[in-house]
């Protein structure tokens, strides 16, 4: 009886607190690589909006000294065009979407999906160790709907590789699901130590079904 009754306040408990969660999202995020930086406050699209494009802002190589590789990431927000007809996204590409950003280095193109974002992989150097210089993520791929996959960096036209790094896996939306936020790891600035600009990243994923009506009405 007694084992009966908590068993029913644990399941009363488990759905008001799904209730009190942010709807049904989802929150995807690449390993931590390295231990520098902290974590930014998640950053959302707006209600509605999904990304649908993306800038990164990165420090070439520039030195044997302190480079710092992959320093921001920008979400565009818009509608996804696929829900849409053939207006073309340009317009429905409406505002961005930043979380914590590095000092160093300079925003590259905006680089567009033709329908909207559902994941990502991001590109880190592992920890290079005492006296070394480290940079932490050097460059972002972002997963299209479409299957699309787009390269920030080398796509700014700029194109050096850092040494020691590699893709840390694919992270992806659970099907129906496309990204609609962005939260960062930055390290502050080191003034005389070695500074690594951004070093992971996590994004959220909203659901699609919860939208079409709104765009429908
Ligand atoms: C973004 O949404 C998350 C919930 O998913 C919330 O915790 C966070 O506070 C929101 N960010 C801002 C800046 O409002
Ligand atoms: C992406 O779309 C924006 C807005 O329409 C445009 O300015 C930009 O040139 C596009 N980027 C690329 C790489 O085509
Ligand atoms: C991003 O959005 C802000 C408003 O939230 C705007 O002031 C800024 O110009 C936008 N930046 C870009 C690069 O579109
Ligand atoms: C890192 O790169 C350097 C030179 O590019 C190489 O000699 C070294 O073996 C690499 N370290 C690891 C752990 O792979």
């Amino acid at each position: 009886m007694g084992r009966v009754r908590i068993t029913c306040w644990i399941l009363l408990l488990q759905s008001l607190s799904v209730f009190a969660e942010d709807e049904n999202d989802v929150i995807i995020q690449a390993p931590d690589v390295t231990p520098f930086g902290r974590w930014g406050r998640m950053e959302n699209c707006s209600q509605g909006l999904f990304v649908t494009a993306f800038q990164v802002k990165v420090e070439g190589k520039h030195s044997i000294v302190d480079d710092t590789g992959l320093n921001g990431v920008r979400f565009y927000c818009g509608t996804p065009t696929t829900l849409e007809d053939e207006a073309g996204q340009s317009y429905l590409t409406w505002e961005n979407v930043t979380s914590s950003v590095g000092l160093f280095g300079h925003w590259g193109h905006v680089n567009n999906c033709t329908t909207y974002a559902v994941g990502f992989d991001l590109e880190v150097q592992e920890p290079q160790g005492k006296y070394k210089d480290d940079i932490g993520a050097s460059n972002l791929k972002v997963l299209c709907a479409d299957g699309a996959q787009i390269e920030g960096y080398f796509n700014n036209g700029e194109g050096h590789k850092f040494h020691n790094v590699s893709y840390t896996g694919v992270q992806r939306c659970p099907t129906g699901y496309a990204l609609c936020g962005i939260k960062t790891k930055v390290e502050i600035y080191q003034v005389l130590g070695d500074d690594t600009g951004l070093n992971n990243i996590a994004a959220k994923c909203c659901s699609l079904t919860d939208v079409i009506p709104i765009i429908a009405g």
